[in-house]
């Protein structure tokens, strides 16, 4: 495999040191995303459901349908959907969703949840960077994070021009992205424990922050015990890419869609249109294709 990577270096027309730091940079977040969610999708819902409110986050995005759109949308589609949390709860208020993620494990999992509870709606392993799709959407949507897996400008150029030949003319896009300013200081630690019927979940996270690349790692490491043995240990590395507003803005300015508003997502009540503060994490974007 060496030999192919020579002959990019080689071949490549970009100067040397450039050529060597853009792929370094490139191969390491391979590296770092290979395999991602492919054992923490098993255990997503066992953590998540308790933390995110999936059902006021939906109250919140038909709000801003409300204040932002002429005609109430019906076709939603939901980029990095993951296990399909908010697909479901929007598809029960009887919008036509589809939800595209590039992991097969979650996209398994949300047509099993979508199974389970009786719901339609498309779930599609998809990049959303090049979405395939043959319809349009009034509103696509990005939840949770999601949008912080594409590390570079480059990918959000891809995203916004695969987002702008699946969206509607005005169409709303609709995504939260984690704000530099919000960031607390490196070594960051977490841990938690979730109980599900005989087996507990340990969850221990170190987040390092790199104001190089604004890339906060997520180092996760897992221990499943199960009857008192330890039956699934594991870690994932998460990289997510971090932003200021006024980079967000000028981003998405520069992409074909307009930054209508920003707002603080880290409050208890989502379902107000609050101000981002200086050191909000989470914040909520609306923006729309021009
Ligand atoms: C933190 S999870 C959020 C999942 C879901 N939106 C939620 O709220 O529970 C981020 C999701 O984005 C997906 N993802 C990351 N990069 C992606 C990409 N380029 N295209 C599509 N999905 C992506 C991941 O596989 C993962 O399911």
């Amino acid at each position: 495999m060496y030999k192919c990577f020579l002959r990019f270096f080689l071949h490549s027309k970009l100067p040397r040191a450039q050529n060597i730091k853009q792929f370094a940079d490139k191969f390491s977040y391979l590296v770092a995303t290979l395999g991602l969610f492919q054992k923490f999708g098993k255990y997503y819902d066992l953590i998540y459901r308790e933390v995110v409110d999936y059902e006021g986050e939906c109250n919140f995005v038909e709000k801003v349908f409300k204040t932002f759109c002429r005609e109430k949308p019906r076709k939603i589609l939901d980029l990095g959907c993951g296990t399909g949390s908010h697909a479901l709860f929007l598809a029960q208020r009887s919008y036509e969703v589809t939800g595209i993620d590039v992991s097969n494990v979650m996209i398994e999992r949300a047509r099993k949840n979508a199974e389970e509870a009786n719901i339609k709606a498309d779930f599609l392993v998809q990049d959303m960077r090049t979405i395939k799709l043959t319809e349009k959407f009034d509103c696509a949507i990005c939840m949770f994070g999601g949008f912080g897996y594409l590390p570079t400008y480059a990918d959000l150029v891809k995203l916004f021009s695969s987002l702008t030949r699946h969206l509607k003319e005005r169409g709303l896009f609709i995504f939260e992205f984690w704000s530099v300013g919000g960031l607390k200081p490196s070594p960051y630690r977490t841990w938690l424990k979730r109980q599900d019927k005989n087996s507990t979940l340990y969850r221990m996270t170190e987040s390092n922050f790199s104001p190089e690349t604004n890339i906060l790692t997520i180092d996760m490491h897992f221990i499943v015990i199960h009857n008192g043995k330890s039956v699934d240990i594991f870690e994932e590395k998460h990289p997510i890419r971090c932003y200021t507003v006024a980079e967000m803005r000028h981003y998405v300015n520069s992409n074909n869609f307009e930054l209508l508003s920003v707002y603080n997502w880290d409050t208890e009540n989502k379902m107000e249109f609050t101000e981002p503060e200086k050191d909000t994490f989470r914040i909520m974007a609306i923006a729309r294709s021009k």
